[in-house]
């Protein structure tokens, strides 16, 4: 028995791997996060068992305890077993933590890489993370820490590190962190790009400077880009995202799945 930690991509059912795709068309059960596009859902094969994990605000607090348990379970009475991530399984997703915890009970875990939407988001909107003369890095960084964590995040340091700043789970922590980061020395005026919904119908993107950031009401789930490249739209992408592959809704259909809505 194997659980194979499989990233759904940023939203668009599209932006699926190959590997992933297939994966889904054959496990036995499928357990799954909360912010799992309906289109990628659908391309569960419809025999399969779905199990919806998703964490709610004021859950539990041994949530992910929880899930452990769920995949161990699942693993127990299933030959295949998908356990379905938003973006990447190991950015930000806990996948470490489900790995270890599944390697700690016997079971065999592979893990299928998923477009982080830490790389989407701003290619979505045109943003390119690096770019000769502008960026020579990008540091990928959580807005929203573990208040327990050891280390806290250097924000000042950040500020000095020259690179791209992209920020995840930072939406609604918009004012501190811009603070924090003129703190330490960086320009009130380095452009700025909130990116909503990256990839999805819901496609929204903000382009503001470091010193109005606080301004902006940003809709979660969103990607900050800080940095000269935020003030970029090299595809002059416009703020919709793109529409979706007409393979991927095929492969729904041939399920009888749900389709993907227009
Ligand atoms: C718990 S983290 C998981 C990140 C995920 N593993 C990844 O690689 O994209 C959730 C955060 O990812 C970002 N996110 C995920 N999907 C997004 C999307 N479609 N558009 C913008 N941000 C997104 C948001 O910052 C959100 O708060």
């Amino acid at each position: 028995m194997t659980v194979h930690l499989v990233g759904a991509g940023p939203g668009s059912p599209d932006l699926l791997t190959l590997r992933a795709a297939r994966l889904l068309d054959s496990a036995d059960i499928v357990v799954h996060d909360r912010l799992i596009d309906p289109g990628v859902l659908a391309l569960i094969a419809p025999w399969a068992e779905v199990i919806d994990v998703g964490k709610r605000p004021g859950g539990p607090a041994d949530a992910q305890e929880r899930i452990h348990q769920v995949l161990v379970e699942a693993a127990g009475r299933a030959h295949t077993v998908v356990r379905l991530k938003g973006g990447d399984p190991f950015v930000f997703g806990r996948g470490g933590e489900e790995a270890e915890a599944l390697r700690a009970a016997g079971i065999d875990v592979e893990v299928v890489p998923g477009i982080s939407s830490a790389i989407a988001g701003p290619a979505a909107v045109g943003i390119p993370v690096t770019m000769r003369g502008y960026s020579s890095g990008f540091t990928v960084i959580t807005g929203h820490q573990d208040p327990t964590a050891e280390k806290a995040i250097d924000w000042e340091a950040a500020a000095r590190l020259g690179t791209t700043l992209v920020v995840l789970m930072g939406a609604t922590r918009s004012a501190v962190i811009a603070e924090r980061l003129m703190a330490g020395d960086l320009a009130p005026d380095t452009p700025v790009a909130a990116v909503e919904s990256a990839t999805t119908t819901h496609q929204r993107v903000h382009r503001t400077t470091l010193a109005d950031m606080a301004d902006l009401t940003i809709r979660p789930p969103a990607v900050l880009v800080i940095g000269a490249v935020a003030g970029l739209d090299v595809t002059d992408s416009g703020t919709a995202a793109r529409g979706f592959d007409d393979l991927i809704t095929q492969l729904a259909t041939e399920h009888g799945g749900t389709q993907w809505p227009n």
